[in-house]
């Protein structure tokens, strides 16, 4: 559907020029004195330049030519402004359009485009911690939205699988059980199907060689090597890898579901490396990748750059690659498997120079082509009350499962306490509020913003926060599940001026969306989202809906809350978190 300012432009445009001035006068904007009118336009303050004559004049000629039916207020004011509020009439027939129209009308400007959101990125063997946290947030809340516009969207993982992480763990492993039959290379038999080792072993085992590696530079030695062999192929070792990779993607996928975060590709860097060989060569004999102390270099730097850009390393000086040669393969894979319109990296903004340096080396060696779209949406750190890097109270790194789990103990008190459902709908219930909680916590603040987090506050049935949402939801579903039946029941002219800012906050869904895609920023939705539910609220508190005793009236108080809540429902799926039945 069009949006109302487009709608109304037009008509505005049409009315200058109807009355003799140049169409393009007539930009209509939202009101910046909502207390006076809803939209204005500015226009006729700049036509009386051009033509010379006093802008409250052309501003009045403008105004006798616009359809007094599409407004309750037209008037031109001094010094020349134009001032608007919509009709009954309008609002009507525009949310009646939104109700009955698929996704409440909104322009599917993804149609046949394709996008692979990077987020995610977890390392394999390593226990997600809470920087793993604002990636599948902010990444999985982009996806959904890109995939409502009808975008075809393929969230991909990116794991990080295939580094010195897991030479660590197979020369650790090899100390601790030398005699497991993937150490000796004279075994050719299948290898067991169990791993000699759990998950959380695995967790153990990987900063224990950590550690070590750092100490003891024999040790070091031997898992570079174990690195090398596992990448050449060797059996033993690639048989040990598919274990760590089994049961680390089994416990990822486990913790990724309690945040509602999925993935359609578990690809990771390890899938890059066939590409590898062949993209150096590539860099090579197109004259970009030069060679710099025994490495393979490209030079990225731009004349216009503000700061130093050095070069994208390719190849290490011991012959290896590194993360950017891994980033630029993935590429190229990318390229061939998904033919994706747009690239879109979701990671902490510390690595906004890979990603520049990875962007510009892939532009210049034809990877990426320059139709194809290139982001790195870089997210601030989340603190702790300190405003420090959130940590454990004893000063470590979180675990994801811990903080899950604690913003779930908090919510839980709450519920039960309160009563708010049976027994048996405790945990469910719990689990809904406390991921609207986590998430809307995070996603209202600005991405590229550091914010802190705050269980307290995020908790809160009040204020601006996810549970608050949550809370409106449920509290209009209520009212709804009361009256009966009503998905068929048509939108009516606003009832009260409650209503008619009910209406207004509604029509804003498409141009909220729209602006929270274009800016890669979910906090707009998050805003959006708090405002309509504010004109909900305000509305049930001065409305009498379900004592109303007009019937018709009462069902166009039905059918307009059902619209706002539906309009909110699919707001929080973008989001990625869903409302409990009670709360
Ligand atoms: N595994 C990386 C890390 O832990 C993050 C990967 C981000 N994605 C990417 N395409 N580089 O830092």
């Amino acid at each position: 559907m069009e949006k109302i300012l487009d709608i109304i432009t037009e008509k505005m445009q049409q009315a200058f020029a109807d009355a003799g001035y140049d169409a393009a006068f007539g930009r209509v904007t939202v009101s910046n004195r909502p207390d006076l009118c809803e939209y204005q336009c500015n226009g006729a303050l700049s036509a009386a330049k051009q033509y010379k004559c006093a802008p409250i004049k052309i501003a009045q000629a403008v105004v006798e030519k616009l359809n007094a039916d599409d407004y309750s207020l037209v008037e031109a004011v001094m010094p020349g402004f134009i001032n608007l509020k919509l009709s009954d009439h309008f609002l009507q027939a525009y949310l009646e359009a939104m109700r009955t129209a698929e996704d409440f009308g909104i322009v599917k400007e993804g149609t046949g485009k394709t996008i692979v959101v990077d987020y995610g990125g977890p390392n394999v063997a390593k226990p997600l911690h809470i920087g793993h946290l604002r990636s599948a947030i902010i990444g999985e809340s982009l996806k959904r939205l890109y995939k409502f516009f009808g975008y075809h969207t393929i969230g991909d993982i990116h794991l990080g699988d295939w580094g010195l992480q897991m030479g660590l763990i197979i020369a650790e492993l090899q100390e601790r059980q030398p005699d497991l039959c993937y150490f000796d290379e004279s075994y050719t038999g299948e290898y067991p199907a169990e791993a000699p080792f759990t998950i959380s072993e695995l967790e153990e085992i990987y900063p224990a060689a950590s550690a070590k590696k750092k100490v003891d530079e024999e040790f070091a030695e031997k898992a570079h090597t174990a690195t090398y062999e596992l990448q050449q192929g060797r059996r033993g070792y690639r048989a040990i890898w598919q274990h760590i990779m089994k049961l680390s993607v089994a416990d990822m996928t486990r913790i990724y579901n309690s945040l509602d975060v999925h993935f359609e590709s578990w690809l990771g860097e390890s899938d890059a490396d066939p590409f590898i060989p062949d993209m150096i060569a590539d860099f090579k004999a197109k004259g970009l990748a030069v060679e710099s102390e025994g490495a393979w270099v490209i030079p990225v730097a731009e004349e216009t750059d503000k700061k130093e850009v050095p070069p994208c390393i390719l190849v290490k000086s011991d012959g290896s690659a590194i993360y950017a040669t891994t980033d630029l393969a993935t590429m190229v894979q990318r390229m061939r498997d998904f033919k994706p319109d747009k690239i879109l990296y979701v990671t902490d903004k510390r690595q906004a120079l890979h990603f520049e340096q990875v962007f510009r080396a892939a532009r210049k060696g034809g990877i990426i082509p320059e139709n194809v779209e290139l982001e790195h949406l870089g997210f601030g750190t989340m603190n702790g009350s300190d405003g420090k890097p959130f940590k454990t109270r004893d000063g470590g790194v979180m675990r994801l499962e811990q903080l899950i789990g604690d913003m779930t103990e908090f919510v839980r008190a709450k519920v039960v306490e309160n009563q708010i459902v049976e027994d048996s709908a405790v945990d469910e219930t719990t689990a809904k509020i406390a991921l609207a909680a986590l998430k809307y916590g995070d996603l209202s603040n600005q991405p590229t913003k550091d914010y802190v987090f705050d269980m307290d506050r995020f908790a809160a049935f009040e204020g601006n926060t996810g549970p608050y949402i949550l809370y409106t939801i449920v509290r209009v579903k209520s009212i709804l599940s009361r009256f009966g039946a009503w998905e068929h029941l048509p939108i009516q002219a606003p009832a009260n001026p409650c209503a008619k800012d009910l209406m207004l906050a509604v029509t804003k869904f498409g141009p909220a969306l729209e602006s929270a895609l274009h800016s890669s920023a979910p906090n707009l939705i998050c805003a959006y989202i708090y405002e309509l539910a504010g004109c909900v609220n305000k509305f049930y508190h001065e409305t009498p809906i379900l004592k109303e005793e007009d019937e018709t009236v009462k069902a166009g108080h039905i059918a307009l809350i059902g619209l706002a809540k539906n309009v909110l429902e699919t707001s929080i799926s973008l989001l990625g978190f869903s409302a409990p039945e009670k709360m």
